[in-house]
């Protein structure tokens, strides 16, 4: 019986631990999160979303605080087009972020970037460009693009000076995004050096229709990607991402061509994580009826999260001063129409609720937007549940480890802990 430790994924002439620990924004995926994986062999990410906020907990910058008394002035019009990034500071921000990581890694592994192409921050391209170089300058091993289709990225990097030692990659949930993609490079004669296909089972914003995502299995998806790739004679790395909950799961991948697995979901609950303690406990209390697949994100994607989730139905008033991250090209995001279209409704303005759309930068931001993988119902059969009731958090080794060397579907239980620790009952 095969376990993950029996296959590699080679990048270039280098080979890993086939484990890569997917991108989590905002800051979920933590530096400490990545390192691990690193560390142990695999690959880790980070993520850019809502770097500045991100540098400022980290290291005491102050890019929020700064961008909003720049744009106070416009907090009360809806209008939101005045209110651009300084793409100098996001590079600095990003930089700090990304060069920090890179400075403490250890181990034989590599650490990426998930870049989120949704993220169009009023000025999609410029902003795009200037997060991307500013993660090469600052030594990053690899960036994954993810959230949208990406079919300008390689070429807006084309000239910076590691466009060929980056590993890039790309995030499609079809045959056919991949297609399109590797047309609109081929012209750069630069290809991605791995592909992730992400399936309907995984965490954040989904690449399926809010209505036909049940219909498609990642099984099947992986399998058209693999026939594509061998008919086009591409040899390049296929990475199987979404629900994949065991070893054995993913050796199933492997075992059919996958070069590795993208997971995620059962990070969430270990100590590295970015989250709260108190949110990691709902991700472990969660039953498979507290799952559901909505659109609320301002993005147009369907997301994944827990339905009691506290950003679904909130109607606070839209951040974009102080991030702003979601902004298209002419300033706008749904959320400010929503928003809009019920204080209008309103007769005093106040006690807004707002359920179609949600304030996503703000919310993911204090993490009141709990997005999980289908599969984080499953989260409490790994772990002990604690004397006070509460499940016990576990480390991100451990986790890895369980995926690297389990058999027969099993789930290695950790060390248990005697005492809850104080904050995991919050
Ligand atoms: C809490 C959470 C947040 C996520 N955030 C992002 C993100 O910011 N960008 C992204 O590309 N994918 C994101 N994902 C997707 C993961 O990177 C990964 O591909 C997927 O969840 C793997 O499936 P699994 O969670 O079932 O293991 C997120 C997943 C989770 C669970």
């Amino acid at each position: 019986m095969k376990r993950v430790d029996d296959f590699r994924l080679r990048l270039g002439n280098k080979e890993y631990v086939p484990i890569m620990i997917g991108g989590m924004g905002v800051d979920i995926s933590t530096s400490e999160l990545a390192l691990e994986a690193a560390r142990l062999g695999g690959i880790g990410h980070i993520s850019d979303a809502m770097v500045q906020d991100v540098s400022d907990r980290k290291f005491d910058t102050t890019f929020v605080k700064d961008k909003t008394k720049l744009y106070k002035f416009n907090i009360n019009n809806m209008n939101k087009a005045v209110v651009q990034f300084d793409l100098d500071r996001l590079a600095e921000a990003t930089r700090l972020h990304v060069g920090s990581t890179m400075e403490a890694k250890k181990g034989d592994g590599l650490i990426f970037v998930n870049c989120m192409e949704k993220l169009t921050m009023n000025a999609p391209k410029e902003t795009l460009r200037t997060r991307l170089s500013a993660a090469m300058d600052a030594g990053i091993d690899g960036i994954t693009m993810s959230a949208g289709l990406h079919l300008g990225s390689f070429e807006l990097i084309k000239d910076h000076p590691r466009f060929r030692d980056t590993k890039l990659g790309i995030i499609v949930s079809s045959v056919r995004a991949l297609q399109l993609f590797l047309k609109k490079v081929s012209r750069l004669n630069r290809l991605p050096d791995y592909i992730i296909v992400e399936g309907p089972l995984a965490g954040g914003h989904l690449g399926f229709g809010i209505d036909d995502w049940q219909q498609y299995d990642l099984h099947t998806i992986m399998d058209e990607i693999h026939a594509y790739m061998r008919e086009q004679q591409l040899d390049i790395p296929v990475i199987a991402a979404g629900g994949i909950f065991t070893g054995s799961d993913a050796v199933g991948f492997l075992e059919k061509g996958a070069g590795g697995v993208q997971v995620a979901t059962r990070f969430t609950v270990t100590h590295e994580c970015g989250m709260p303690e108190h949110v990691k406990q709902e991700y472990f209390r969660a039953s498979e009826e507290d799952i559901i697949v909505n659109g609320v994100s301002p993005t147009g994607y369907p997301m994944r999260m827990l339905k009691s989730t506290p950003a679904i139905g909130s109607g606070i008033r839209p951040g974009c001063e102080s991030y702003g991250y979601l902004l298209d090209a002419t300033g706008n995001c749904a959320y400010i129409n929503s928003y809009n279209r019920e204080v209008q409704a309103s007769p005093d303005g106040k006690n807004i609720s707002v359920f179609d759309k949600t304030c996503l930068c703000t919310h993911m931001r204090n993490f009141n937007c709990w997005t999980c993988g289908h599969f984080t119902y499953r989260l409490k059969d790994t772990t002990h549940r604690l004397a006070d009731g509460s499940y016990q958090i576990l480390s991100a080794q451990h986790v890895f480890e369980d995926y690297q060397f389990s058999v027969n579907n099993e789930i290695a239980l950790p060390p248990k802990q005697e005492v809850a620790s104080p904050s995991a009952a919050a």
